[in-house]
């Protein structure tokens, strides 16, 4: 036996008693003919105290050593009110280096300054400090709420097929050649999508699954490319009973995992509203900084951009950041134009309200009548700075001026951004429309279901359509994406049309899906939630490769394993693959 408590339960009614424990040796203090050793598990650290008897062992144990100690459970002269356990220690009688340990690369405790990459490359010494492992022990937690709600629910887990065929998610597929088929390729699993789908048609009524999926596309804090889904599939439920279980599903969690009382129903904010007010279909809405129309005041104002914009059938929107004109400076403000371009943005006007004067770049085009205005709108106080896009794509402007209101959150509203902030965004469009290309993308994905009485609106305007189609922010992450399924092969075809897929392209990548809807598809949707997010949040992480035990780094490299590697010749050639050397 190599314990009989482990290092984080014992406390002063234990005091007294002859145990044994067992762990790795975090800390080691020397004081002359004492050592006390901090000995960790992963439940928590017990102060081990051996006297003169032991010194010679003492001498050789060092930091990360595994030993077991045997002895009693005595109260501590000097308490530690920050250890569960720091009211004892054990007065140790025998102990036993179980195993050594090499000097560790990087230090086991909660704060590090090792570099990412150091921590990704020794995981599994990262994974030893408390912080992480507490992290994924949350994680489990999540999933083990999921799982069992979902049981109760009458729902059950079926797994579908890695080595599978492309999935419609948007990203790039990470295939897989097959050997016995040369020439021929397995796609991973963007999502279990049609998988999910089909298993309605099969007549399971209630599917969910803690899915792997893969995507080949850039990665940013909240991606990686694999990651892991909690997938929800269900037949014969409106939208509304769809979101009314998910809301329980996460109220249930909440309360296992944190103790945190989800007030429900959780509010419900329109796309249209979500970009109008927030310039975000995953708004934070925390803080203020809200989107403020101010084409009336400027129709006619004749700088080129805000005439362009408007005479276009455009916008102007604006914002304003309370009293922190001086705090923003010029390198700010360049910097701030910089992320409005990346989001689509032709500028960024600016302008500063000081002494009741107008300062910066905007207030030299406006006229004094439009500043009075503006003034007014937006109630301006002294300090005030103003943002605007002007823009004739409303979604444009919108989104360019919410990555700046997001940025500024972030710099100024910190002390606001506690909390969680959880809500619906519902009533998408069903298309994306690409102003550059002229081409429709599906919102969601192209087997969501349009509202019935926009039906006619694929054959004339399909901008106009709206889905259902819901997503679940919390904090200003989109958490997870959900929607009603078309279950009528017509209208199947025709969203697969405007979305540019011809007949011969939809027979190649979906055939199989579309052949299926035949034989009696029911009513269907479904929804899925990405595990690595909730579990980032809820452990109050800024990445969600601190919720995942081996993840990959920014270039989808895992440090450890040294993946994605070269792959012999023979290899290779098994596989009927050349590797064309020029790339
Ligand atoms: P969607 O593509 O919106 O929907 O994905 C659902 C959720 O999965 C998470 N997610 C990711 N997490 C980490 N890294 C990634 N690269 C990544 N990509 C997505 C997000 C996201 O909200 N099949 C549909 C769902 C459905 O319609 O039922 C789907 O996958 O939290």
């Amino acid at each position: 036996m190599y314990r009989t408590k482990n290092n984080g339960e014992l406390r002063l009614n234990n005091v007294g008693e002859h145990v044994q424990l067992v762990g790795w040796v975090s800390k080691k203090r020397n004081f002359g003919s004492i050592v006390f050793i901090d000995l960790r598990d992963r439940y928590g650290i017990t102060q081990i105290v051996l006297n003169e008897n032991f010194s010679e062992i003492a001498s050789k144990i060092k930091n990360e050593y595994i030993i077991s100690v045997e002895g009693n459970v005595i109260e501590r002269k000097s308490k530690n009110s920050i250890l569960p356990t720091g009211d004892i220690e054990i007065n140790v009688e025998n102990v036993i280096i179980v195993n050594k340990s090499e000097l560790t690369p990087l230090i086991i405790a909660d704060e590090t300054d090792a570099l990412e990459d150091t921590r990704m490359k020794y995981r599994y010494l990262d994974l030893r400090r408390p912080v992480m492992q507490k992290n994924l022990i949350t994680r489990h937690k999540i999933i083990k709420a999921f799982r069992s709600f979902l049981d109760n629910e009458d729902f059950i887990e079926i797994e579908t097929p890695i080595l599978a065929k492309t999935t419609p998610e948007g990203a790039r597929d990470y295939l897989v050649p097959s050997r016995v088929n040369p020439g021929k390729f397995y796609a991973l699993p963007q999502s279990p999508q049609l998988f999910k789908q089909l298993l309605m048609i099969a007549g399971f009524e209630k599917y969910y699954q803690v899915a792997r999926c893969f995507r080949d596309e850039d990665l940013r804090a909240d991606r990686q490319p694999d990651f892991t889904q909690i997938d929800i599939e269900t037949s014969f439920m409106s939208e509304l009973e769809i979101m009314t279980l998910l809301e329980k599903m996460f109220k249930d969690m909440f309360l296992n995992v944190t103790n945190y009382k989800l007030d429900l129903p959780l509010r419900r904010i329109s796309f249209k509203d979500a970009l109008n007010r927030y310039g975000s279909d995953k708004p934070d809405t925390r803080f203020g900084y809200e989107l403020v129309d101010i084409s009336n005041i400027l129709v006619n104002n004749e700088t080129f951009i805000i005439k362009d914009s408007l005479s276009n059938n455009g916008v102007v929107k604006a914002i304003k950041v309370e009293d922190k004109s001086t705090d923003i400076s010029r390198k700010t403000i360049d910097e701030l134009t910089e992320i409005a371009k990346k989001n689509h943005a032709k500028g960024l006007m600016w302008m500063r309200f000081l002494n009741n004067n107008f300062e910066g770049q905007m207030s030299k085009i406006l006229s004094e009548k439009e500043k009075k205005e503006l003034s007014e709108v937006l109630n301006l106080k002294n300090g005030d700075m103003i943002f605007a896009v002007a823009g004739k794509e409303w979604e444009y402007v919108c989104t360019s001026l919410g990555a700046i209101r997001t940025t500024l959150g972030k710099k100024f509203k910190n002390e606001l951004l506690v909390g969680y902030d959880m809500l619906w965004v519902v009533d998408f469009p069903l298309f994306d429309y690409d102003y550059e290309s002229n081409t429709y993308s599906s919102t969601h994905h192209p087997f969501t279901r349009p509202y019935d009485e926009d039906i006619p609106l694929l054959y004339t305007d399909p901008h106009k359509v709206r889905a259902h189609h819901y997503d679940l922010v919390l904090n200003g992450y989109e958490l997870g994406s959900g929607s009603l399924r078309i279950y009528d092969q017509e209208i199947q075809r025709k969203v697969f049309d405007i979305i540019g897929l011809t007949n011969k392209e939809i027979e190649n990548k979906f055939g199989f899906f579309i052949n299926a809807f035949k034989y009696g598809t029911p009513p269907h949707g479904g929804v899925a939630f990405g595990i690595d997010r909730i579990a980032m949040i809820l452990c109050g992480c800024d990445s969600i490769r601190d919720v995942i035990a081996f993840p990959k780094n920014a270039s989808a490299v895992c440090p450890m394993t040294e993946a994605p590697t070269e792959v012999s010749q023979q290899q290779l050639d098994e596989l009927s693959i050349s590797i064309n050397s020029k790339k």
